[in-house]
């Protein structure tokens, strides 16, 4: 199978309860720990590029690596995304450069902006056969190189969202309901809870629209326990409880983001690597633990949290 649009992914998430995986990628030691983890429990996977990704990695390392994983699992769909788009020009490049799927995320502008660049966005996508994902609200915690304070946090306004899909011919929408990047997403001794009624009210003003939830990890105790072990200084990183992820991919969402579990699972390892074996020093020895803890990371969230195991 060639690398394909989310669109297919979707409806048949959205028809089926479950929820699609969307793991960013940076090097060949994540992109192989995903798509292995996809390609033996047969679910489909989106593979996302963040700007910082690009700059690190550089696009065609990136995608000639996606392209390998792609003839490596030819049973299972796999899109290629860009994360967080913050202009016409990066989401271009990466529509010409063989992206399958992009964000265009103009959610810090006012709406009337928002609205503008995504349609703008869109009408180049859909000429060339990709498919976009807009933003309307505000995360909190760290959206790429944007800071947004926890406390300013702006949940989505359910009563905006027909409007914006309808003008901007969006294909799926990110919304706030609580979520956050990053590992520390709420001050210890806060009770983790997502606006549940945001999303329903949203998924009811966009009947059989593809939602999606950035900001997903849920910082696995374990890991960050592992991490403190072995020298790291981590305190306070809590994440999405998993109960709540289920409950939102068996809903009207669709995608579900995760990156900071995979660095997690990877600093873990390697950590706990160094530490047992400080003579070692080929990177062979430590990335290969690396990449299995990705692959059985991310093989626990596709059957016990996105539900997409088999769904191929
Ligand atoms: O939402 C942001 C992603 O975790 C990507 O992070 O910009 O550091 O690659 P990054
Ligand atoms: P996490 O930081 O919770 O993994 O979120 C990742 C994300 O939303 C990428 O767009
Ligand atoms: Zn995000």
């Amino acid at each position: 199978m060639a690398l394909v649009t989310t669109t297919e992914m979707f409806k048949k998430a959205y028809d089926g309860g479950y929820a699609v995986g969307a793991f960013n990628v940076n090097n060949m030691e994540i992109i192989q720990g995903i798509t292995e983890a996809a390609g033996e429990l047969k679910a489909p996977v989106i593979l996302q590029v963040s700007k910082g990704a690009r700059a690190y990695a550089n696009h065609t390392y990136l995608v000639k690596l996606v392209e390998a994983a792609v003839i490596e699992n030819p049973e299972i769909p796999i899109a290629l995304h860009l994360d967080h788009g913050d202009s016409f020009e990066l989401c271009k490049s990466c529509i010409d450069g063989g992206f399958t799927s992009v964000m265009i995320d103009a959610s810090s502008k006012p709406y009337e902006e928002n609205i503008a660049l995504t349609r703008k966005v869109v009408e180049y996508a859909h000429d060339h056969g990709v498919v976009v994902e807009a933003e309307l609200g505000t995360l909190a915690g760290v959206e790429d190189e944007v800071s947004v304070d926890t406390d300013k946090a702006m949940y989505t306004h359910p009563e905006e969202v027909v409007d914006f899909a309808t003008r901007t011919g969006c294909d799926s929408l990110a919304i706030a309901i609580g979520t956050s990047h990053g590992a520390y997403k709420f001050k210890p001794g806060t009770k983790p809870q997502l606006r549940f009624d945001v999303l329903e009210e949203c998924a009811k003003q966009l009947p059989g629209f593809p939602i999606v939830l950035h900001g997903s990890s849920s910082v696995p105790q374990e890991f960050v326990a592992e991490i403190n072990k072995y020298g790291g200084n981590m305190p306070g990183a809590i994440g999405i409880p998993e109960e709540q992820l289920r409950q939102a991919a068996a809903s009207a969402v669709c995608k579900i983001n995760i990156d900071s579990d995979i660095r997690l699972a990877m600093t873990a390892v390697i950590r706990k690597y160094f530490a047992e074996h400080p003579d070692h020093f080929d990177p062979r020895q430590y990335l290969k633990p690396a990449r299995q803890a990705v692959k059985d990371m991310v093989a626990h969230k596709i059957v016990n949290v996105l539900g997409c195991n088999g769904k191929a």
